[in-house]
């Protein structure tokens, strides 16, 4: 495999794992070499979207062990959105085992270290009984899937200009915006085409409610610093991102100050670094936000370097997911 030209892509490993939830219970965790699943036409989950998903990484570290980075936390997000679906999900050891167990049985696609890639792991739960009526499902499948991948937008670091959707809404007021739900995806399909034809890589939304202040990207959550503080949405309708909260605790230990509030677009101007944070993503800086309808496109910092915050934030970051600093938070567990 050529670990160098890795994207954000799927690539088929050697086995998925699985349990079935059916009458009351969950089933044991089995190993598959065939990434298909046979469910029923009339499925909950094709018929009415019934899906949650997670996204974590397992990073090979400087010292050969294998890493997960806060697995606790995508467990009970997951269990978050299968209260908002009303489906059962796995309890957070289940979770976890099942996903130790797929890295560990898809050990060979896991990107060596010296490739800075990493190895994507995908559990998700599906309502599987067939139904026509609006009820929640009583028979839920748990997935996890792996593949190794690359950068998602663009390489580590590198500055993207972004599009601001002004004709397009992610998420509503008291919506679905902060479940990890496929529907929240799908909502995202049509502005994400158009914006690819205009050659943006990601489009960055605005509160559906008020159209003033900053929510998130379609895939990660936006963070700003301004004078040594590190700035990030407060919103109902955006996904609590673990790689987020993760960065709120570093720029404290880095001696910066944060805050959760409202951004005001404007206040975009005033920044000194923007970007986008999440697992696919890990730290993307964004040079340009380009807002179509009133020609005006907001410049922020270079758009050859990422501003110096940033990259000190990304450095520690990735250095404890692989292993090169010191792990102060105990975030990381080891795969043995
Ligand atoms: N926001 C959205 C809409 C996402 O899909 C993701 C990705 O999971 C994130 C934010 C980042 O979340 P996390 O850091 O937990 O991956
Ligand atoms: C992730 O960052 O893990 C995500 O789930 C984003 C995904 C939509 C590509």
């Amino acid at each position: 495999m050529d670990w160098s030209k890795l994207a954000f892509s799927y690539t088929k490993t050697n086995t998925i794992i699985t349990s079935l939830y059916k009458n009351g219970e969950w089933g044991p965790l089995e190993s598959s070499t065939d990434d298909t699943i046979r469910i029923s036409a009339l499925a909950g989950s094709l018929q009415y979207g019934i899906e949650a998903f997670e996204g974590l990484k397992a990073y090979e570290g400087c010292d050969g062990k294998i890493r997960l980075f806060r697995p606790e936390e995508n467990a009970k997000r997951l269990q978050r959105s299968a209260d908002f679906l009303g489906i059962q999900a796995p309890c957070t050891d289940m979770f976890i085992k099942a996903c130790e167990r797929a890295v560990l049985e898809n050990r060979e696609f896991l990107p060596p270290y010296s490739s800075g890639a990493s190895l994507y792991i995908r559990p998700f739960i599906i309502g599987v009984n067939p139904q026509v009526g609006l009820i929640c499902p009583h028979e839920v499948l748990f997935v996890v899937a792996v593949t190794p991948v690359g950068a998602y937008a663009a390489e580590a670091l590198k500055p993207i200009k972004v599009l601001l959707a002004r004709d397009h809404d992610r998420a509503a007021p008291m919506g679905t915006g902060s479940y990890k739900i496929g529907g929240n995806y799908a909502a995202a399909m049509l502005a994400g085409i158009k914006a690819k034809q205009q050659g943006y890589a990601m489009i960055l939304y605005l509160e559906s409610a008020n159209r003033k202040y900053i929510d998130e990207f379609s895939s990660s959550n936006f963070f700003g610093i301004k004078d040594n503080s590190y700035i990030t949405p407060d919103s109902d309708t955006v996904l609590p991102s673990i790689t987020n909260k993760s960065l709120l605790q570093l720029a404290q230990d880095m001696g910066l100050t944060t805050e959760r509030r409202k951004i005001a677009l404007e206040e975009l101007h005033e920044m000194d670094e923007i970007g986008a944070c999440g697992t696919a993503v890990v730290i993307t800086p964004v040079h340009e936000v380009v807002d179509n309808h009133n020609n005006i496109t907001i410049k922020v910092g270079e758009s050859e370097r990422a501003g110096h915050i940033s990259t000190a934030l990304y450095n520690k970051l990735t250095g404890i997911q692989f292993g090169r600093k010191h792990d102060t938070h105990n975030w990381c567990r080891i795969i043995t």
